[in-house]
């Protein structure tokens, strides 16, 4: 679960965020909707520290998550984020850019990695 209480940003003299209380639980689609620029992507960026809060706290699972947290990195790893530009590596396939993080996490060996990227690029069309 992830619980955001009074969470602020501001940029110079922008405070984008005013405050925003929220509780995600386990299994929960939240869709964040508003105009360009209202900050929905900073709250995002906020809640894995990409962008730290000036001010409020994030919960995970009951844990106090900080900028300076021992247990930032591992808190990371469990947050997935597509990014509004692609940010893809150009001098890397498709199937590279697709199976580096899980490879580099230890999350899978490359050969399975390789499987389920080639799986999920003919899900897409794109395996060619
Ligand atoms: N790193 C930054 N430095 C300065 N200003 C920023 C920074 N990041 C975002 N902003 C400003 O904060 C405001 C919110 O931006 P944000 O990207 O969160 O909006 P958004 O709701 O995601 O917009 P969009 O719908 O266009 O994606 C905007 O005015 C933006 O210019
Ligand atoms: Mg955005």
């Amino acid at each position: 679960m992830i619980k955001l209480n009074n969470i602020h940003k501001k940029f110079g003299d922008l405070h984008v965020l005013k405050g925003i209380d929220e509780e995600i639980n386990k299994g929960e689609v939240l869709a964040i909707i508003g105009p360009s620029g209202s900050g929905k992507s900073t709250l995002l960026r906020c809640i894995n520290f990409l962008e730290p809060p000036c001010d409020g706290d994030v919960h995970f699972e009951g844990k106090l998550i900080t900028k300076d947290s021992k247990i930032l990195n591992s808190y990371r790893q469990q947050i997935g984020m597509v990014f509004q530009q692609f940010n893809l590596f150009p001098n890397k396939t498709v199937l590279e850019n697709i199976t580096m993080a899980p490879i580099l996490l230890k999350k899978y060996s490359t050969e399975e990695a390789n499987e389920i990227g080639l799986a999920l690029l003919e899900r897409i069309g794109l395996l060619d």
